[in-house]
C-alpha cells in the first residue's frame, strides 16, 4: 500500500539513488578486510597524531555514513523520556542541527516551483528561508492572539501544502501548542501533508513532546536538537525522527559523511546516562533562574508583559516607544528583536544566562529611563 510520503515525493527524489560513498558500499556489502584502500583517505594521521593526546589518531578516515551509535543513543534517550518504545516503524537519523534537517525535509518533499509548505508565524525563520532558497512557496497562517493555531484556517490550505512546519515550544513566543490542536491537524492532514513538530526546545517541557504520536500518524516528524538544553551548538548534532516510509526518502539525500567524528564522540558523551543526568540538572537551574527572572520583570514599570515560556529564553514586550533592544545593545548586553512580524513588534527576546548575567540583565532594565 503506498503511504502518503510516496504519494508526496517529487519524480527526482523518488527515482534517486543514494550516493554510494566507500564506507555505505562497505557497510552494505558487508565487504571487510585488513587494508582499507577503497576512500582516498591517507593510511595513518601522522602529523597530527598527538594532537589531543593522540585521541584523534583515526582522523584519517572516513566516519560512518549515517553514524548509527549515536543514533541509537538517542532512541534510548527517547524512550527514557517517553516512558515506553518509539514505535517500530520510527527511525532516527543524526543531522548536522535540528536546521539541517528542516532543509532535508523541503528538498525532500518539495519541488521547486510547484509545491508549498505551510508555517505559523510568529515562528522559528529557517523553514521559510529553506523554502525561499529551494524556490518552494511558502503559506502563511499566523498563530492566533494566544500564539496557538489557527487550526481551521491551515485545514483550508492542506490540499495544497506537502509540509507543514510546527514549532513546539515555539520560537519567539516561548510557548508550547495545544496538543488538542495537534491532533484535530494531524487527523485532519493524513491524506495530504506531512507535519513537522520542531521539537528544538523540548527538554524545557519534555511530558509535552508529540513523539508518542507518531505511532498513529507516520505522517508526523519529529526535529531534535542537542544546541539547546544539552548545551552543543558548536558540534552541530540534530536528530530527525521519522516514519520508515519518510525515512526511506530522506535518508537518500543525507551527506556521504554527516557528522565528523569530533562530533559524535561528544554526542555519544552527552546522550550517556551521565551526560543526560547532568543535562536534566542543568534544565533544572536553568528554569529556577528563567523564573526568577520572570518574576523581578514584572516588578519593572516598563515592562508591559511577559509571555509564559517553556524554553531557555524569555519574550518581553515593553510600555512606549523606546527600543529596548537597542538600549540593552548600549549597556553590552545583546538580545534578540523578533524579525517584521507585527504580533511581537517591539518585543524583545532574552535567552536565560547564568544567574549573574540575569542580574545584570535585571539591573540594565531597572536603571532605564527614558
Ligand atoms: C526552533 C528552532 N529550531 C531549530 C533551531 C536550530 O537548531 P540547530 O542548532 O540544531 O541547528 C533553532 C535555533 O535557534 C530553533 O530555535
Amino acid at each position: 500500500m503506498s503511504s502518503l510520503a510516496d504519494k508526496l515525493v517529487p519524480p527526482a527524489v523518488e527515482k534517486l539513488i543514494p550516493y554510494q560513498s566507500a564506507r555505505r558500499i562497505a557497510r552494505q556489502t558487508g565487504n571487510t578486510g585488513h587494508l582499507w584502500l577503497n576512500a582516498n583517505e591517507l593510511e595513518s594521521c601522522c602529523q597530527y597524531g598527538d594532537i589531543d593526546g593522540g585521541k584523534n589518531a583515526h582522523y584519517n578516515r572516513y566516519p560512518d555514513f549515517l553514524p548509527h551509535d549515536i543514533a541509537a543513543d538517542y532512541q534510548r534517550y527517547c524512550e527514557q523520556q517517553l516512558d515506553g518504545a518509539l514505535s517500530l516503524s520510527t527511525e532516527i537519523i543524526a543531522v548536522r542541527g535540528a536546521d539541517e534537517a528542516i532543509d532535508l525535509i523541503v528538498r525532500t518533499f518539495c519541488q521547486p516551483g510547484h509545491d508549498q509548505i505551510l508555517i505559523c508565524p510568529p515562528t522559528y525563520g529557517m523553514y521559510e528561508f529553506c523554502a525561499d532558497a529551494f524556490a518552494v512557496n511558502t503559506a502563511i497562517v499566523p498563530l492566533l492572539d494566544t500564539f496557538q493555531l489557527n487550526v481551521d484556517a491551515i485545514k483550508k490550505q492542506l490540499p495544497q501544502t506537502s509540509v507543514v512546519f510546527l514549532c513546539s515550544p515555539n520560537n519567539p513566543t516561548g510557548n508550547v501548542l495545544h496538543q488538542n490542536d495537534l491532533m484535530d491537524l494531524l487527523e485532519a492532514s493524513k491524506n495530504t501533508s506531512l507535519v513537522v513538530v520542531d521539537e528544538a526546545y523540548i527538554e524545557f517541557a519534555p511530558h509535552t513532546s508529540a513523539v508518542h504520536l507518531m505511532a498513529t500518524y507516520p505522517h508526523l516528524i519529529v526535529i531534535r536538537t542537542l544546541s539547546k538544553a544539552f548545551g552543543l551548538a558548536a558540534i552541530r548534532v540534530g536528530f530527525l525522527l521519522a516514519d520508515s516510509s519518510v525515512m526511506s526518502y530522506i535518508s537518500r539525500l543525507v551527506a556521504p559523511y554527516p557528522i565528523a567524528d569530533p562530533s559524535a564522540e561528544i554526542a555519544q558523551k552527552a546522550l550517556s546516562e551521565r551526560g543526560i543526568l547532568q543535562m536534566n540538572q542543568q534544565t533544572e537551574r536553568l528554569i529556577e533562574v528563567r523564573d526568577w527572572f520572570i518574576e523581578a520583570l514584572s516588578s519593572l514599570p516598563i515592562v508591559q508583559t511577559i509571555y509564559d515560556s517553556s524554553t531557555n529564553f524569555v519574550l518581553v514586550r515593553f510600555r512606549g516607544q523606546t527600543n529596548m533592544y537597542d538600549y540593552l545593545i548600549s549597556q553590552g548586553i545583546v538580545a534578540r528583536s523578533p524579525a517584521n512580524e507585527s504580533s511581537v513588534e517591539g518585543c524583545v527576546r532574552i535567552s536565560i544566562g547564568s544567574k549573574a548575567s540575569m542580574v545584570e540583565v535585571f539591573e540594565a532594565l531597572k536603571h532605564f529611563t527614558e
